[in-house]
C-alpha cells in the first residue's frame, strides 16, 4: 500500500502492508481514546460520501479524520445528491475531488466506487460497494482477530473460523476471505442456506491459498472447533423481493445456551454489525452481551484506530503524527 493510493479492494494488500497497518493502528490507540490528540491533518478535508445507509463506517471514518486534526464534509443518501438528477459518478467524482483531499464512499452498486475513483483526483476508500467488497471492515476484522487470538496464544496462521449467515450478499465476508488468503493453514467453515452460499470465486480463492474449506447448512457442528464464530445479518436490502429475505432470517441464531453447549470455552464471537435484533432474526442474542468472548464492540472500537491508520498511511503522515501530539485539556472518562 503506497501513499496516495485508492483503497478499492482487499486484493491490493500484501502481508507486509497488513503488518505496517496494524503497527500503525496500535500507535493510534491513545489518540482514538482521547488520551492524547494530534493535529497532523490540520487543513485537510475528508469527503465522506455515503450513498447507502451506514452507522459505523461513516461515523468512524469521519471521527478518525477528525481525531487526526482534519475536517469532514458529508453527503448522505442518493436522494440528497445530484445523482438523482442523472449526474454521472465520474462527474460527481471530478467535482467532489476538487473539494476534498481524500474521499470515503459507499454506494449500493458493485463496482461503483472503482468507477468513481477512476475519475477522482484524490485517493478514494471503498466504504462498501453493493455486495462486492468492504475492505476497511475486513482490515478491522482481521486486526480484531489478531488481537483476540494472540491473547489466547494463537496466530492467524492456523486460524479456525466459521462464517455464518448471508455469505452470498455479505460483502464483509467476501473481503475477509480474500484477506485470509494471505495467511497459511486456515480452516474455514462456511455456514449458510444453500441459496445464500459463498460465491464460488471466494471459495476457490481460499482453496487456492491452500486453506481447508467446509460448506454446510448446519450450525451446531460448525461452531464446535473454531477460534472465531463470525456471524452476519441477512442482507435484505440486496434481495429484489425483500420478502424473500424472510425465508432466511433467524435461520442461524447464536445465543448463550447454544454457545455453552457447542463452542470451545474461549471461542471469540464476531459480527460486522449491525446485528438484526428483531425477534424474527436475532442472529446474535442479547444474552451473549455479558459473554467476555463477544468481541463485537471491540471490533467497532478497533474500526476507529484501523481507519486512522489507513488515513495516516495514505496521506503519508504515519511517520510524523506523534510529532504533533498534545495533551487533552478536557475531562476524559477513560483516564479520569
Ligand atoms: N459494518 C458496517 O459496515 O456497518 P455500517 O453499515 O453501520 O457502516
Amino acid at each position: 500500500m503506497s501513499g496516495g493510493a485508492h483503497i478499492l479492494s482487499i486484493e491490493q494488500f500484501h502481508r507486509d502492508d497488513i503488518e505496517t497497518l496494524f503497527i500503525t493502528a496500535d500507535r493510534m490507540e491513545p489518540y482514538a481514546q482521547r488520551r492524547k490528540m494530534t493535529r497532523v491533518l490540520e487543513g485537510a478535508i475528508l469527503g465522506n460520501m455515503f450513498f447507502e445507509a451506514s452507522t459505523r463506517t461513516r461515523i468512524s471514518f469521519g471521527s478518525a479524520f477528525n481525531l487526526l486534526g482534519g475536517e469532514v464534509r458529508e453527503s448522505v443518501g442518493t436522494e440528497s445528491s445530484s445523482l438523482v438528477k442523472g449526474e454521472s459518478l465520474a462527474d460527481t467524482a471530478r467535482v467532489l475531488s476538487g473539494y476534498s483531499d481524500i474521499i470515503c464512499m459507499r454506494h449500493p452498486l458493485e463496482g461503483s466506487v472503482a468507477e468513481f475513483a477512476s475519475a477522482s483526483r484524490v485517493p478514494v476508500i471503498n466504504g462498501g460497494d453493493g455486495s462486492n467488497e468492504h475492505p476497511s471492515q475486513a482490515l478491522l476484522d482481521l486486526y480484531t482477530i489478531q488481537k483476540e487470538i494472540m491473547a489466547r496464544g494463537r496466530t492467524i496462521d492456523g486460524l479456525r473460523i466459521a462464517m455464518i449467515g448471508d455469505l452470498r450478499y455479505g460483502r464483509t465476508v467476501h473481503s475477509l476471505c480474500k484477506l485470509l488468503c494471505l495467511y497459511e493453514r486456515v480452516r474455514v467453515v462456511l455456514v449458510s442456506p444453500r441459496e445464500l452460499a459463498m460465491p464460488e470465486q471466494y471459495v476457490e480463492a481460499l482453496q487456492t491459498a491452500g486453506h481447508h474449506v467446509t460448506i454446510t447448512e448446519e450450525l451446531e457442528s460448525s461452531i464446535s472447533s473454531v477460534d472465531i464464530v463470525y456471524s452476519t445479518r441477512i442482507q435484505e436490502e440486496r434481495f429484489q423481493d425483500r420478502q424473500q429475505a424472510d425465508l432466511y432470517r433467524g435461520r442461524f441464531r447464536l445465543n448463550q445456551a447454544i454457545y455453552t453447549r457447542h463452542c470451545e470455552p474461549n471461542t471469540v464471537i464476531m459480527h460486522p454489525l449491525p446485528r438484526d435484533s428483531r425477534a424474527e432474526a436475532n442472529e446474535l442474542d442479547r444474552d451473549l452481551d455479558q459473554n467476555p468472548n463477544l468481541a463485537i464492540f471491540r471490533q467497532t472500537d478497533n474500526g476507529l484506530i484501523v481507519r486512522m491508520a489507513l488515513f495516516a498511511l495514505i496521506l503519508d503522515v504515519a511517520g510524523i503524527f506523534e510529532n504533533y501530539a498534545q495533551d487533552v485539556r478536557w475531562y476524559n472518562p477513560r483516564i479520569g
